[in-house]
This record gives C-alpha cells, sequence and structure tokens, in this order.
C-alpha cells in the first residue's frame, strides 16, 4: 500500500513495544480491505504519557492501543471513558473525538476476551466461574463474568487483599486465599487463569497443580496465549475438559479497536486470514511447503532442497493414495473431486498439529480451496514453484497418471488450469520460485534462501 497524503496513523503507547504483535494484526486488516491507515508502536516513557497523548491527538493520529505500563495511568489523560473501562480501571484503547479534541479511553481486552468465549461456545449464563489472579487481566475477566451473567464468581490469588479489593468493588464475586481453592465444592467450573505462570519460558509451571481440583474443571481458558498449550490446559484436558487459549482475544481486542478507530466492520473472511498470520508469528512452524501447478518440480526440487537441509520429504498425493488405498485417478473416478479434496483437508489438519521438519509437495489442485490453502500456510513457509506453459508441458506430457490431463488436447487444458490457477497459487503463497532454468542447484538455492 502506498503511503500518502491520506494515509491515517495508529499505533500503540507502552514501554516496552518491541515484541508486539498488534502490527500484524492492524496492518494486515488495513491491507486487506485497502485502508489507509499504517500502524506503528510508540515507546513512551512514564513521565512522557501526558505529552505522547496531547501529541498524539495534535498529530491527527486517529487512535492508539494502550499496553503495559500505561494501561491505568492513562485513564487521566481521556476526554471520555468508556462505561466498562472505568470500571474496570484499565484502558488499552483510545479513540479520537474530534469534538472533545482527545481521546475517549475503551478496555477492548475484556470485549476481546467475550467475543472469543462467544466464539468458541462458551456461555457463562448461570455459571460458577473460578478466576486465578487478581492482577489487571483478572479484573477484565470478572467484568466479562458478570457481564455474561454469570452466577458466581470465585476469585483466588497469592494476596488475597487484592482479591478482596475486587470482590468489594463487585457483585456476586468470592475472594479467596489460592491455597483455599479446595474450599470450592461446587463442580462443571469454568476457569480463567489470569496469572502470569506458565508464560513461555517457564512452561512448566501452573498455577494450581492439584488433579483433584481440575476435576471439577468443564471449561478452562487460559488468559496466556505462549505455549499454545499451557500446563494448566494440559491439566484441564487431561481430566476431561475443554481448554483454550486466549490468543483470540489478542485478535479480537485488536480487530474490536480497529472497528472502533475506522468505525467500520471488519469481514471475517478478513479476520481468519489475520488469524492465520497471527498464529505463525506466535508458533512459527519449521517445514517449507511446496505450492504450484503439476509439472512445476515441486518433487524433484522438494526432494533436493529436503536433502541438503537435512529434512524429510513427504509427497501430499502419494501419502493420500495410500491412506485411501488407491490410486487418484481412482478415487476421482469412484468417489469424485470433492471426495478427493476433502480427503487433502483432513491430511492437512492432521500435518498443522503433527508436521516438523519437513518439505511437503503437495497436489497441484491442494491450494485451490481457500480452507486448504489456509491450512498450509498453518503447516509452513509456502513456495510457489512456477514455470512456463511450455516448459510444464514438455515435463508432463508422457504421464498417464494425471486425471486431469486425460483429454484430447493437454496442452490446451494446461493453459486454461494454469490461467485459472496462477492467481489463487500466488495469494495461497509467501513466496514465488521461477524453476524455468531447470538449473536444481541454483533452484534450491532459491528455496533454501528464502526459508
Ligand atoms: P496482569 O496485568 O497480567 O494481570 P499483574 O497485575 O501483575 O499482571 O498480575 C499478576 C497476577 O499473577 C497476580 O494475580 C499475581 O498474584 P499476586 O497478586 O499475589 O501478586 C499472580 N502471580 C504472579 N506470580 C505468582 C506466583 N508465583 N504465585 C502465585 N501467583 C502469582
Amino acid at each position: 500500500m502506498e503511503i500518502n497524503g491520506h494515509t491515517r496513523l495508529i499505533g500503540l503507547i507502552g514501554n516496552p513495544v518491541e515484541h508486539t504483535l498488534s502490527p500484524v494484526i492492524h496492518n494486515g486488516i488495513s491491507k486487506a480491505m485497502g485502508v489507509q491507515s499504517v500502524y506503528v508502536p510508540f515507546k513512551v516513557e512514564a513521565d512522557g504519557l501526558a505529552t505522547a497523548v496531547h501529541g498524539a491527538y495534535e498529530l491527527n493520529i486517529l487512535g492508539m492501543n494502550v499496553t503495559v505500563p500505561h494501561k491505568n495511568d492513562v485513564m487521566e489523560h481521556v476526554v471520555e471513558l468508556d462505561e466498562a473501562a472505568q470500571a474496570i480501571g484499565a484502558v488499552n484503547t483510545l479513540v479520537r473525538v474530534e469534538d472533545k479534541q482527545g481521546y475517549k479511553g475503551y478496555n477492548t481486552d475484556m470485549m476481546g476476551l467475550r467475543r472469543q468465549i462467544q466464539e468458541d461456545g462458551i456461555s457463562l449464563q448461570d455459571e460458577t466461574v473460578v478466576i486465578l489472579g487478581a492482577g489487571g487481566a483478572a479484573k477484565s475477566v470478572v467484568y466479562m463474568c458478570l457481564l455474561e451473567g454469570a452466577k458466581k464468581i470465585y476469585l483466588l490469588n497469592r494476596t488475597v487483599e487484592k482479591a478482596q479489593q475486587i470482590a468489594d468493588s463487585m457483585n456476586r464475586i468470592i475472594a479467596m486465599s489460592m491455597q483455599d481453592y479446595n474450599q470450592i465444592t461446587e463442580d462443571n467450573l469454568i476457569v480463567f487463569q489470569a496469572t502470569s505462570i506458565g508464560l513461555a519460558p517457564h512452561v512448566e509451571d501452573v498455577v494450581l497443580d492439584d488433579i483433584e481440583f481440575y476435576k471439577k474443571v468443564k471449561v478452562g481458558v487460559d488468559l496466556i496465549y505462549n505455549p499454545a498449550n499451557t500446563r494448566f490446559m494440559q491439566l484441564v484436558t487431561q481430566a476431561g475438559g475443554r481448554a483454550y487459549n486466549a490468543l483470540k482475544m489478542l485478535l479480537y481486542q485488536a480487530v474490536i479497536a480497529y472497528e472502533l478507530w475506522h468505525d467500520r466492520k471488519v469481514p471475517q473472511d478478513i479476520i481468519d486470514d489475520v488469524y492465520i498470520e497471527l498464529k505463525r508469528k506466535v508458533y512459527p512452524k519449521d517445514n517449507i511447503v511446496l505450492i504450484g501447478f503439476m509439472g512445476s518440480g515441486k518433487t524433484t526440487f522438494g526432494k533436493a532442497c529436503a536433502k541438503k537441509l537435512g529434512m524429510e520429504f513427504l509427497d501430499a498425493d502419494e501419502y493420500i493414495v495410500n491412506k485411501a488405498g488407491k490410486s487418484i485417478p481412482q478415487i476421482f473416478a469412484e468417489d469424485g473431486e470433492e471426495a478427493f479434496r476433502q480427503l487433502e483437508t483432513e491430511v492437512l489438519m492432521n500435518w498443522r498439529d503433527h508436521l516438523s521438519n519437513t518439505v511437503l509437495a503437495t497436489g497441484g489442485g491442494m491450494p485451490l480451496r481457500k480452507e486448504n490453502a489456509r491450512l498450509l500456510k498453518e503447516i509452513g513457509r509456502v513456495e510457489y514453484l512456477t514455470a512456463t506453459t511450455k516448459e510444464i508441458y514438455d515435463r508432463v506430457k508422457g504421464d498417464t497418471n494425471r486425471p486431469l490431463l486425460q483429454c484430447d488436447n493437454p496442452y490446451e487444458k494446461i493453459c486454461e488450469l494454469m490461467k485459472q490457477r496462477k492467481c489463487l497459487y500466488e495469494n495461497a503463497a509467501d513466496v514465488v520460485i521461477d524453476t524455468n532454468s531447470n538449473d536444481l542447484d541454483a533452484i534450491v538455492e532459491d528455496m533454501m534462501h528464502v526459508r
């Protein structure tokens, strides 16, 4: 996107800000929607906060996120405060209000968590909720639970006074010391883990490790998203409950802020794409995924690349043939193309969760479904191997195991299919690699270089 005189600035104030993931989300949305705004992190010291907020207004900045350590102090510098942000006592989003010459403060963390649990099908209506922790994050959870109609809320904290303070300011909350967890007698609990314990690299840590407690838990939500499967989540699932991390909360707090700033809805399809990018940033994978038309060299160059990098090589079509127990032409003939694509999707979901250190050569049609293209991105870095129509034709003309080419004029068929697919391949790829030269070493070098 071109930055020009119409470009609006949005951003983040905090300290530190170097590791923020918010630019991935906001700039990803702007790019996908063609919106002229750019998101930039700003490191702001505590004693510069007031100047920064007023300066941002004067610079015509459309809106800002606010993070540690300014979430509380920034409340003194807003011209208006959303009711939830006021009750929670923390602001993470500033929205420009022209006629008041300043910003209105919101708490989209709370709204983001609310949207996440709604999407995950968790209802808090009349439920008993346990919140572990009583810091800033826990306050947002408490407020959301009240909003969503929880019947009873246990707030457990190492420092019970902090839990008590929150309980004193809000209804339906029972403050307790963390060590008294076994005094909770109800079961079917919905538990939010809102302490900082278990955050990477301390992935083995957990605030409560008694399996008897977890037997009473039906749903556990960890506000930590790194690692993806925290010890807390593992204990919940081991005891038979459902567990979620809060990466979607991170996503949705940003989407909601974005919608407030730009006064427009972000379509779900764009949110889904941005979520994949976010997951790739937070949980990077070490696989290389090769896509491209038949004959583009996925097997030849893929094998050479895997060998050079000491990686495994996997051919998706071969794997599917083994799994189905019949050849691809047979699957097409007996079950139809749709059944074959469905089989591909199932296999991809499995690889997304288990594949590592592998060069994966995919079938030519694999990225054509949007769902599959997303899964491929989740599996690894997607490289699109290309060649001209003539080169492709020369490579595949004698091959009888290509169902799509069993026709009178295969050259024309290739032209037509390539025209249809080029754009889809490009959209599904992180990088495009030209294989026309047939120079194995140079092509493998390109494939490795972009890794
Ligand atoms: P956040 O804004 O992420 O909630 P916070 O306000 O610093 O961060 O709160 C951190 C939470 O993790 C608190 O509930 C804290 O308990 P205390 O209030 O007793 O400090 C909890 N926490 C952090 N380290 C802990 C530990 N080692 N054992 C138990 N609880 C811990």
